[in-house]
């Protein structure tokens, strides 16, 4: 019990390898070794979230493998409760990630036990749920189950990174505060391209939602609220390593923010700071940062 900002998502062990060129069909190429390291977005955002200081549970599920043990070692290690996690007979989920020179890295995920994640699943973590002050979740498991979390917390402020991007349902969007998504997940929502961030910021508050940030990697953040124009915040100046989970990291450190009680505009200014350590670093969880090495912003 105790924790305010609970974190319903996947968990996955990304597999790694750096490559020089993307292959097309029927080629082979040579990459680097592989690495394992912990990854999946709703791991990611509860481990970002509790090394921060939140105090965060993670609902989802791993496999009975040595994988699951590495995501809960990771988990436990950022301070996660982890009693709304359960290990499953199914291989833990897997991502797939290449990393290629342009910085664009591309991901499969084998989702295993994440399947697992059913609207059943979360009812039976009710309690966990209707304890909340933040709920967060992302598109990794199933959209039903997304929805039976935020029916079981409605005292709860509902945080959604619509990753990866699919269709909505309106009622959900209405209960997003925020929407997060990148530029590309806002385009596929607004079913219309364009590299205007405040614009697609705008489109999406049209839509319903409470509120929206759209991420832009080094070109930050537009921060759109009912009240007043989009608020622009930028990212932190880095020398970017490895871009892998981010996202994830804006996304759990923006959450105990709001928690805390801070406004949206000040928790992106926070979370950028967070995202911008993770991209500094190799990997995902691995990389995020406790509260003391986050630079003020
Ligand atoms: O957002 C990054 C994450 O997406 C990776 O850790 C990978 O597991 C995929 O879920
Ligand atoms: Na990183």
């Amino acid at each position: 019990g105790g924790a305010n900002v609970v974190v319903v998502g996947s968990a996955n062990v990304d597999h790694v390898v750096e490559i020089d060129h993307r292959p097309v069909g029927g080629e082979t190429i040579l990459g680097s070794d592989l690495v394992f390291t912990p990854g999946g977005k709703g791991a990611n955002q509860a481990v970002a979230a509790g090394l921060v200081g939140g105090a965060v549970a993670f609902l989802g599920c791993v496999g009975t493998d040595s994988s699951g043990d590495l995501l809960i070692g990771s988990l436990a290690g950022a301070g996660v409760e982890l009693a709304g996690l359960s290990r499953m007979s199914a291989p833990t989920g897997v991502a797939i990630i290449m990393l290629t020179p342009d910085g664009e890295n591309s991901i499969i995920v084998a989702p295993g036990a994440n399947r697992s994640v059913t609207p059943e699943f979360v009812a039976t973590r009710a309690g966990l749920l209707a304890g909340a002050a933040v709920v967060v979740a992302q598109l990794e498991i199933a959209l039903e189950s997304v929805v039976e979390a935020v029916w079981h917390a409605p005292q709860a402020r509902f945080v959604l990174n619509a990753a990866p991007a699919r269709e909505l349902p309106d009622q959900l969007l209405e209960e997003c505060d925020p929407l997060i998504v990148n530029e590309s997940e806002a385009a596929f929502l607004l079913g219309q391209e364009s590299d205007d961030g405040a614009a697609l910021a705008r489109g999406l508050l049209a839509r319903g939602a409470r509120s929206v940030v759209v991420t832009l990697g080094s070109a930050g953040a537009w921060v759109a609220e009912s009240d007043g124009e989009p608020v622009h915040v930028p990212a932190a100046v880095v020398e970017a390593v490895d871009s892998t989970g981010a996202g994830d990291a804006f996304v759990g450190a923006l959450a105990v923010r709001l928690a805390e009680g801070a406004g949206l505009v000040e928790a992106a200014r926070f979370a950028v700071q967070v995202a911008g350590v993770s991209v500094t670093r190799r990997g995902a969880q691995a990389s995020y940062p406790r509260r003391d090495e986050v630079p003020a912003p």
